[in-house]
């Protein structure tokens, strides 16, 4: 096309006024058809110059980048790109990327709809070239959220596996009680036609009293693991963003510092500093955080005789393509069967503990993919480690900081 140009614009002295015009008309078609081309794409295509003002942009950009002022908008003459995107993040990536000149990068982001609906796209910017010269960027959007779908149905089939297990051991739990059941109740049978064949009396009603009160407490103990059990397979309904987890942790563990000075409790934070995002619910974050925090607190007051200071240590790092997250106090620890129980629901030590707490917390930290383990020392204290991985494209991101390509 550019060579065809050229050889046109060399002779274009030599055509007559009708080749001239039938070569524009031509030259016409071909540009509306090109345009039509990239109005009609379904993935947004956003074209800036090397200083990042806006060129050009298409209507699918529309569904997934929301502007202050539209780039097609004559009043945005001399804004840059990421002067006039409302995504907090998206600017961001935008003007990191003009900063440094970054080109050939993708990233992920989540975005609302206007519908309340979480979407998940990819930005991906290719330099713009033009005469073998760099004229400015490619800006192209894509939908990715059917894919982002498909892994959490994958991961939702895994954790079913994991349920399988679950129901086994209930299958299991349920044997003794219905047991019981079965032979109290062979005994009554039993007592009563040896009273018909007897005297006709009825068996002492002490003794009726007795075996039916060891029916309706093993009937009790049915009902209480169907319970347990329904809890614990409920699904937590996540709604997975891409979020930064240092900045929520920083701001909630600021919230709950009244809470450990109320005590005389130390709490020490130390955050990474990459600012990784990984696919996390905000709200089911802060509810770990808290439900963690409070045992920790709690621990570390029964341990008060063993220590001069009780000390709270909230960490995170990245490990192995893992964002980790460790909560450790110095409390009272817990023994080797304590710690077999404590993400059973309903396990408590404490007079008004629910012992829901740990459930809830292993059941989110499976909606994020993760992992939690604990270890723990009797009298020396307990450190709870979560793990969670890190997307795909963050991953990608990390290498490039660390120079890696
Ligand atoms: N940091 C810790 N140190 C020592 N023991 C702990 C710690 N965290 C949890 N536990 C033990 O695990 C049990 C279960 O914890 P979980 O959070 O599920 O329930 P809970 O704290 O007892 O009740 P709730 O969360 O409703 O207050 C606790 O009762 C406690 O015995
Ligand atoms: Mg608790």
């Amino acid at each position: 096309m550019a060579n065809y140009n050229t050889k046109i614009s060399e002779k274009i002295s030599k055509l007559s006024d009708s080749q001239i015009q039938s070569l524009f008309e031509a030259m016409s078609k071909d540009n509306q058809m090109l345009s039509s081309i990239i109005k009609s794409l379904t993935s947004g295509v956003l074209i800036v110059d090397t200083e990042w003002n806006p060129l050009f942009s298409n209507k699918a950009i529309d569904r997934f980048i929301l502007f202050s002022t539209h780039p097609d908008d004559a009043s945005t003459e001399g804004l840059k790109l990421y002067e006039i995107v409302k995504d907090k993040d998206i600017a961001e990536f935008f003007k990191n990327c003009a900063d440094t000149n970054k080109t050939n990068v993708s990233e992920e982001f989540s975005i609302s709809t206007s519908g309340g609906q979480v979407r998940f796209i990819t930005i991906t910017i290719t330099p713009l070239v033009n005469n073998d010269e760099v004229a400015g960027s490619i800006i192209v959007v894509r939908d990715i959220t059917e894919k982002r779908n498909q892994e959490i149905l994958l991961h939702r089939m895994e954790s079913l596996a994991s349920l399988t297990n679950l129901a086994a051991s209930v299958a299991h739990e349920i044997k003794n009680p219905l047991g019981a059941i079965s032979i109290h109740i062979q005994l009554l049978q039993k007592a009563i036609e040896k009273a018909r064949k007897g005297d006709g009396q009825l068996p002492d009603e002490k003794f009726v009293e007795k075996y039916i009160g060891v029916v309706n407490e093993e009937i009790d103990n049915l009902n209480k693991i169907v319970v347990d059990f329904l809890f614990a397979v409920r699904p937590v309904s996540a709604n997975l963003e891409l979020i930064h987890p240092n900045e929520i942790l920083a701001k909630l563990l600021d919230f709950l510092k009244p809470e450990f000075e109320k005590e005389n409790i130390n709490l020490d934070i130390e955050l990474c500093k990459n600012d990784i995002r990984l696919l996390l619910d905000e709200k089911l974050l802060r509810e770990v955080v808290v439900n963690l925090s409070q045992n920790a607190i709690y621990a570390v007051n029964e341990n008060k005789a063993n220590i001069s200071q009780g000390t709270v240590t909230v960490k995170s790092f990245l490990k192995d393509d893992k964002y980790l997250l460790e909560i450790s106090d110095n409390g009272c620890g817990m023994s080797e069967e304590k710690l077999s129980k404590i993400f059973e629901p309903y396990y408590t030590t404490k007079a008004t503990g629910t012992g829901l707490g740990l459930t809830m917390v292993y059941k989110i930290i499976k909606e994020f993919s993760g992992d939690i383990n604990v270890e723990s020392e009797e009298n020396v204290g307990t450190k709870f480690i979560i793990s969670i991985p890190v997307p795909q494209l963050d991953k990608k991101l990390l290498s490039y900081e660390k120079g890696e390509k």
